[in-house]
């Protein structure tokens, strides 16, 4: 049976969107499968940050972009929470990929947060170039949607005119994890 997960399609949109150039973002490092999808994109002066509150994910994510021979100048990794975005970047972002939740396998309890997260978008948005974007994979199926719902109220409130935002989620599917994708126009 085909399966096209949503983590897939927001790998597509980063590779057909973006051309690797500028500052790359990974809000939720993990296990570094993001991360290494847009370290893959980058050209010369093309870099990548890396953001999460747990130094396994960090592990994990170094370990990754070793393997595929990731040049070590090309990426920055945070152990730090991404609503402190504006301490380690100044630049304008060209993409910034978020998926929510927790670790695969990990503490549950490390999870994403509603608060975190929605301040972390409103620092991320205003830097965001024009034709940059943002994708984010969100999970109505954790701890009652809170979370969920929290983004999906943010970016239903924010300016058409500046943004073009769309959704993705599986039809027939009981929570189905939905997968934003942001344009700066
Ligand atoms: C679903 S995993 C990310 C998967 C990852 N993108 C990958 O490709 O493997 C979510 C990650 O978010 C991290 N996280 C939780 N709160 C965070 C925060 N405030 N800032 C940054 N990362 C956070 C967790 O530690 C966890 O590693």
């Amino acid at each position: 049976m085909q399966h096209f997960p949503l983590t897939m399609r927001a790998h597509i949109l980063v590779r057909v969107l973006t051309q690797g150039r500028g500052i790359y973002v990974d809000m939720t490092a993990g296990n570094g499968n993001d991360s290494l999808v847009m370290a893959k994109l980058l050209q010369h002066d093309g870099h990548l940050y890396a953001f999460d509150v747990q130094q396994e994910a960090l592990d994990n994510t170094l370990a990754l972009l070793t393997e595929n021979n990731i040049d070590e100048k090309s990426y920055s990794l945070r152990l730090d929470s991404h609503e402190n975005i504006d301490q380690y970047i100044k630049m304008p972002i060209t993409a910034a990929m978020y998926n929510l939740g927790y670790l695969p396998n990990g503490d549950k309890a490390l999870t994403t947060r509603s608060d975190s997260t929605v301040a972390s978008l409103k620092k991320v948005l205003p830097r965001l170039k024009n034709g940059g974007i943002i994708t984010i994979i969100a999970y109505p199926g954790h701890d009652g949607g809170e979370e969920y719902y929290a983004v999906d109220n943010y970016l239903s409130g924010l300016p058409a005119r500046e943004y073009e935002i769309s959704r993705t989620e599986m039809l027939g599917k009981m929570f189905s994890p939905v997968l934003y994708l942001i344009i700066k126009r």
